[in-house]
Formats: C-alpha cells, sequence, structure tokens
C-alpha cells in the first residue's frame, strides 16, 4: 500500500485552477522531488497535502486514511512533516527550544514532556551539526543553518513523510551538494520518504530525487524516474526549450 495517495486533487483560487486534477503516489522510504516553474502549482499541492487548506474535489489518503477532511494538526500527528520555503524559527528562542517545540507537536507529542523533547532536540542538532550554536538563539544563524534547524524541527515531529518547500533556495552549489547528500543521509537513517519541491536547481534533483513529478500549469505532465523525467522532450520544453546543462554534463 501506498503511504499516501492523492486522487483527481483539485484546487481553484478564483477562476485559476492551481493544482488541476493530480494523480499520484508516494511510497514508504521513497526520495522524490516535484518540480515544476514558477506558478506550477508545486506549494499549493504541499498546502492540498498537509491540510493548510482542503481540496475542492479529490481524495487524498495516507495510507489506509482517508485525510481528505483533515486539519493540518491532525495530518501532523499521524505522521506528515513539513518545512517552509522561508523559515520561520522562533528568534529568541534557543536552537535546542526550537527543535524540543517540533518534538511536543509532532506524531509522539502527547506522551512527550520537556525534558525528553530537549533531549530529542539534541538528537536532531548533532545530526544537523549544529551542536556549537546549541544555546544561542535561533534568530541570529545564517540562512542556511536556519533551514538545517527547520529541518530538525520537522524531523523531531517524527514523521513518515517530510515535505520540503524549496529546500535548496538561495543557496551557493557547495551548500547546495551539501543539503543534497545531508537529505539522502536523513532518509536513510530515519527511514522516512521524502519530497522535496524544487523549482530551479536541477543539479540538486538530479543528485537527490529517485523519482520526479513535473507540475505544469497545475497539472501533472510526467512522473517518471529521475533522470526519465529530465530530459523528458515535454519537460525540456516547459524549461526554456533546452535539457538542463547539468543533466548533459553528467552524461
Ligand atoms: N492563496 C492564493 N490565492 C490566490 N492565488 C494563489 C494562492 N496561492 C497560489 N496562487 C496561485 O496559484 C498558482 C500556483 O501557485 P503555487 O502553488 O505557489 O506555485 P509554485 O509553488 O509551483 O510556484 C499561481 O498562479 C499562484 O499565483
Ligand atoms: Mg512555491
Amino acid at each position: 500500500m501506498a503511504l499516501l495517495r492523492c486522487e483527481n486533487v483539485t484546487k481553484r483560487f478564483g477562476g485559476l485552477v492551481a493544482v488541476d486534477s493530480m494523480t499520484f503516489e508516494i511510497d514508504s522510504g521513497e526520495l522524490m522531488a516535484i518540480v515544476g516553474p514558477n506558478g506550477a502549482g508545486k506549494t499549493t499541492m504541499f498546502n492540498l497535502i498537509n491540510g493548510v487548506f482542503p481540496a475542492d474535489e479529490g481524495k487524498i489518503w495516507f495510507e489506509d486514511l482517508d485525510v481528505t477532511n483533515f486539519p493540518a494538526y491532525k495530518r501532523a500527528h499521524l505522521g506528515m512533516g513539513r518545512t517552509f520555503q522561508i523559515p520561520r524559527p522562533f528568534a529568541s528562542a534557543s536552537v535546542q527550544e526550537n527543535i524540543a517545540i517540533g518534538a511536543m507537536f509532532g506524531s509522539a507529542g502527547a506522551e512527550i514532556n520537556v525534558e525528553r523533547a530537549m533531549e530529542m532536540a539534541d538528537h536532531y542538532i548533532e545530526i544537523i551539526g549544529l551542536k556549537k550554536h546549541r544555546d544561542k538563539p535561533a534568530g541570529g544563524l545564517t540562512p542556511t543553518e536556519k533551514k538545517l534547524v527547520e529541518i530538525a524541527r520537522a524531523l523531531a515531529m517524527k514523521p513518515r513523510l517530510l515535505l520540503m518547500d524549496e529546500a535548496m533556495a538561495g543557496m551557493n552549489p557547495k551548500d547546495i551538494d551539501g543539503m543534497v547528500s545531508f537529505i539522502r543521509h536523513i532518509r536513510d537513517t530515519e527511514g522516512i520518504a521524502i519530497v522535496s519541491m524544487v523549482e530551479h536547481i536541477m543539479r540538486a534533483v538530479a543528485g537527490l530525487a529517485e523519482r520526479v513529478i513535473v507540475m505544469h500549469q497545475g497539472a501533472l505532465l510526467v512522473d517518471e524516474p529521475t533522470r526519465e523525467a529530465l530530459t523528458d522532450p515535454r519537460v525540456v520544453e516547459v524549461y526554456l526549450g533546452h535539457p538542463p546543462e547539468e543533466i548533459d554534463a553528467q552524461g
């Protein structure tokens, strides 16, 4: 059984069809990317999956549970995690406290006291390599460090599915490569499915994802293994009429 299944999911904003009858599945432990140009509907698709707003049409299942009408907090408790394109940590709270908040609101939240949440935070601070910043206010971190804290906060919620909105936007190539291997590492060690949304950075997609869904004007354009997807003529056309250079370079 798929971990997540979307069937004909549609969302309109006035006359605009932002997400147009999307049907796809995500399996447990899968590492995939949702790709598409600006305005393709990627963020709206994420918001529909994790319940920021309800779908106008269609159904969403999390394993055997129909979550179509579940609010976001219920979906989070079931194990749907999310990072945001622009991290908004509690600026004056410490790195450790920010991550502990994730632990307390996550899928194990009800059984977790503050002490245990702080211990869990320490575990994820190790993983993201920010031990030396543990007690500093999160507001003083660099953008890349804030991204890492955001990921740690989401991981502390113990998700089985983690949706990452533009985890690599605005990063330099070195940080992108670091983030790609980090995301692969957490998939391998935490055993969770990760869906990463990427607008432009094809280099990251090629190194990261095993499968790619390409969205165009709200609809599903292709759903294929990464190499096939990124060299698919329909995808090439959507991305300015030539194959992404990084794909060529990797032969
Ligand atoms: N809250 C909203 N109200 C009205 N229109 C929206 C809203 N959110 C997104 N849109 C529109 O829906 C379309 C898809 O947007 P979005 O999902 O943000 O695309 P992407 O993340 O792929 O860039 C765009 O045309 C955008 O302007
Ligand atoms: Mg977006």
